[in-house]
Formats: structure tokens, sequence, C-alpha cells
């Protein structure tokens, strides 16, 4: 039984695990491993909660739904109380979706024999979203060795950039970041950063790959960004960026349209947006195999 929290936990072994349980599932090999999964979620979510749950299905899992509304959280019980909960009730596992930042996580996963699957927890982690973005840039490029991916927009609140840049870099990719200066972290070296852009059309010129990001406009104690149309004018995909792309362009979704990105851009040629989503399921039979099933 394992667990995932954090993608930094994960060496490059564990990925390549995980990316090839991934693909086998897309070619309709799926083991049906069985028992007991709780899904928590706690903040909205299309992708990801309907990928889990199909994926459950795939698995042979059965699932239990709880939405923050429907829990006992409202009447004061604790997040660790509520998994202690679930392992009492002898589940195999708990994918949860939170709010805040769960860390340091630790000695929580230590103490609980259940295994523990982060499918998105504040602005800290995303691991699937990452992995998947990382399985989908493998499909298109074999080898990401070398290729160079900007995200752009709101890095300081997104566990997708997160997730996905330290995945990026253990692969060889070259990363870098453009957005807003309130928007952009003191210290990026963590996550293997190495250039800032401050102008977006300097970085797309610069980028083989470039993920637009979403303005978490949930996550801000205090507007950010001047405005909508002035945020998409100066660092969003618009038609007349898009004619500049060298290559191809992704969001983890959901999509602001006219704030991200102008118009019907999602469905374009240059858009892998829809088999990020994809590729989504995929990932999750992948993480949710290599958590609670041996080898
Ligand atoms: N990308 C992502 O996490 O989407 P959802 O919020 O719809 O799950």
């Amino acid at each position: 039984m394992r667990s995932l929290i954090s993608v930094q936990d994960l060496s490059k072994e564990d990925v390549l695990h995980i990316v090839s349980i991934s693909k086998e599932a897309r070619e309709g090999k799926v083991r049906r491993i069985g028992g007991n999964v709780a899904l928590l979620f706690f903040e909205p979510s299309t992708r990801t909660r309907v990928s889990f749950e199909r994926a459950c299905r795939e698995l042979g899992i059965e699932t239990s739904t709880v939405t923050v509304s429907e829990s006992s959280v409202v009447k004061g019980e604790t997040f660790f109380d509520t998994l202690k909960t679930f392992e009492a009730l002898g589940f195999d596992g708990v994918v949860f979706r939170v709010p805040f930042v769960f860390f340091p996580y630790e000695e929580t996963v230590r103490s609980l024999e259940v295994s523990l699957v982060n499918a998105g927890d504040g602005t800290h982690q995303h691991p699937t979203q990452g992995l998947t973005d990382l399985l989908t840039l493998m499909d298109r490029f074999g080898d990401v060795k070398g290729l160079k991916v900007l995200y752009v927009g709101d890095i300081a609140h997104s566990r997708v950039f997160r997730s996905g840049a330290p995945l990026l870099v253990m692969f060889g990719a070259e990363v870098s970041v453009c957005g807003p200066k309130p928007l952009i972290p003191d210290d990026l070296s963590v996550f293997g950063v190495k250039k800032v852009f401050d102008n977006v059309d300097e970085g797309i010129e610069w980028a083989d790959v470039v993920v637009w990001l979403r303005i978490q406009k949930e996550r801000q104690d205090r507007k950010l960004i001047p405005s909508e149309s002035g945020y998409l004018k100066q660092f969003g995909l618009t038609k007349e960026r898009y004619s500049r792309l060298k290559g191809f362009f992704m969001h983890p979704g959901p999509v602001n349209r006219e704030v991200d990105m102008e118009g019907d851009l999602v469905y374009s040629e240059k858009s892998l947006i829809y088999e990020q989503a994809r590729n989504g399921l995929f990932v999750r039979i992948g993480v949710l195999t290599w958590c609670l099933c041996d080898g």
C-alpha cells in the first residue's frame, strides 16, 4: 500500500512505473484490483472527480463519494478525524481534494493504515494532473529531454505548476514561467525553473510548448490582476499569439474563456486540452493501481 501526496516523493522509476500502467490501461489492459475507496471532494471538480470515479469502476473498486456540504466536516470534524473514520471503516484508500495545503503530511500518512491519494490540495500539489501532463507530452514528443516548456499565468497559486514542473525537470525538460509580477513567487529554483519571462511574447518565441494556467480568483485575497480583458491582452492566448506558437499548448482546465484564452482556441489544432482530459483517466487508473496493488 502506497500514498501519493506530492510528486516530490516520486523517484524516476516510480513515475515510469505509473506511466507504464497508465499506457497499458489506455490499451485496455486494466487489472481488476477490487477494494473500497472513498472520494472526498471538498472543493469543486469536474475532470478529476469524474475520472477518479471512472478509474475506480474500471478497476472494480467500490466508491463512496463525499462532498463537504454532506460531510461531518460541517459539524466540526477535522480532516484527520475524517481520514481516521475511513480507516476504521476498512477502506483501502481515500482520494481527497481539499481547499487547504496538506503539509506537513508525512506523520499523518505513516500513522494511517489507508492509502491517501491527493487529488489537489490548495496551492500545494495536484500529482495526477502533473503526471497527466507529463504523459501527454511524452505521447507527443517521445522524450521530453531538452523540451522547452513555458507556464503562463497564476504561478503563485498553481498546484498544477508545482506538480508538473518538477516532473518535467526530472525528465530533462527546461521549464520557464511568465505572468503578472504579483503572481510569480520569489524562489522558483526549488521547482527547477531557470528563466522568468516578463513578456509573454518573448516566452512564446523561446518555448516548444506553452501551458496556460487559470487565474485562480478563489485563492486570491486581493485583486492581483488589473482587469480580465487587460490580462488576456497582456498574458493570455489570443488568436494573434496562437499564430506564433511553435508547437502545442496545454491548459489543465477549467478554462476561463476570454481571460486565459480567446474564443474557441480550446478546440484548435495546437490544443492538447482534450488529450490531457482523456489521459487523466488512464493516469488515475495507473496511480490507483500503483498505490493499492503490489508491483
Ligand atoms: N484540472 C482539474 O483539476 O480540473 P477539475 O478542477 O475540473 O478537476
